[in-house]
């Protein structure tokens, strides 16, 4: 048997209790086999999924997590929830991405409560591309250990009350129809309005998490972040400006404000 069949990821699905709950329910009774190590956990709606949750649960060792909620116009609310978790799943994706995890690791579907053999589909094939990913930050492309990867999540996880703020504002588009809510992630207005409203931060978040750990030179910092020097200077700049890092002239490098 190869490595990656052998391997039993640890999946969670986070499904709304109208739609996804009731395909996935439908897929028990009826008997469609799906991989037992996938965990269900069910809310109300899609839009109740919160990027704390998904942080949260890679933190814990998840190695990828299902949103499930109702098809589109099928939400069950009148605030048509499954708008909110299309935004808030590409916001996390991205944030994912700029830690050095897989976005894939994020998934949406939508799944009703008559499409049982649907579900189990899903669930099958997403399986199957996360046993071939591997665990969580062991990727082609992530290579993190653990020490590293809590580092990234925490860094991230910081920034939740951010992100959070610019979804409900800029980092969505106005209209509601899932054609614009495609195109506008899918373009380069959100990767420069996520920049602008998230990415700056989550950068200097980085940088303060491996000030805590102890001071360095910004020759270190670049070499542990993988940045350039001016890009780490930029970004500390700023940080000594809002009054978060100080520079020690007499050692040549950075430490916390106050630490
Ligand atoms: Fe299912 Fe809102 S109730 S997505």
């Amino acid at each position: 048997m190869s490595a990656e069949l052998e391997f039993r990821p640890k999946m969670l699905g986070i499904v709304c209790n109208w739609c996804c709950y009731g395909g996935a329910d439908l897929c028990g009774v009826s008997r469609f086999q799906y991989p037992p190590f996938i965990r269900l956990v069910r809310v109300m709606c899609s839009g109740r999924v919160d990027l704390a949750h998904i942080l949260r649960a890679f933190a814990n060792g998840m190695d990828a997590v299902f949103v499930g909620g109702c098809h589109i116009n099928d939400c069950h609310y009148v605030t048509e929830g499954n708008y909110d978790a299309i935004a808030m799943v590409e916001v996390c994706r991205e944030l994912l991405r700029r830690i050095g995890l897989r976005p894939e690791r994020l998934r949406l579907e939508w799944v009703s409560a008559g499409e049982g053999i649907r579900f189990a589909g899903i669930m099958n094939e997403y399986a199957a591309q996360v046993q071939k990913l591997g665990p969580l930050g062991q990727a082609e492309g992530e290579g993190l250990d653990q020490a590293e990867l809590r580092l990234r999540l925490e860094a991230a996880t910081r920034l939740v009350p951010f992100a959070r703020l610019a979804l409900t504002g800029r980092l969505r588009p106005g209209v509601r129809t899932e054609e614009a809510y495609r195109r506008f992630f899918a373009g380069e207005e959100f990767r420069r309005l996520f920049d602008e409203l998230v990415g700056d931060r989550l950068a200097v978040s980085r940088i303060l998490l491996l000030l805590r750990e102890r001071p360095r030179s910004t020759a270190e910092l670049a070499a542990r972040l993988g940045w350039s020097a001016s890009e780490v200077s930029r970004h500390v700049k700023s940080s000594s400006k809002q009054g978060l890092v100080r520079f020690d002239v007499a050692r040549g490098c950075y430490s916390l404000a106050g630490g």
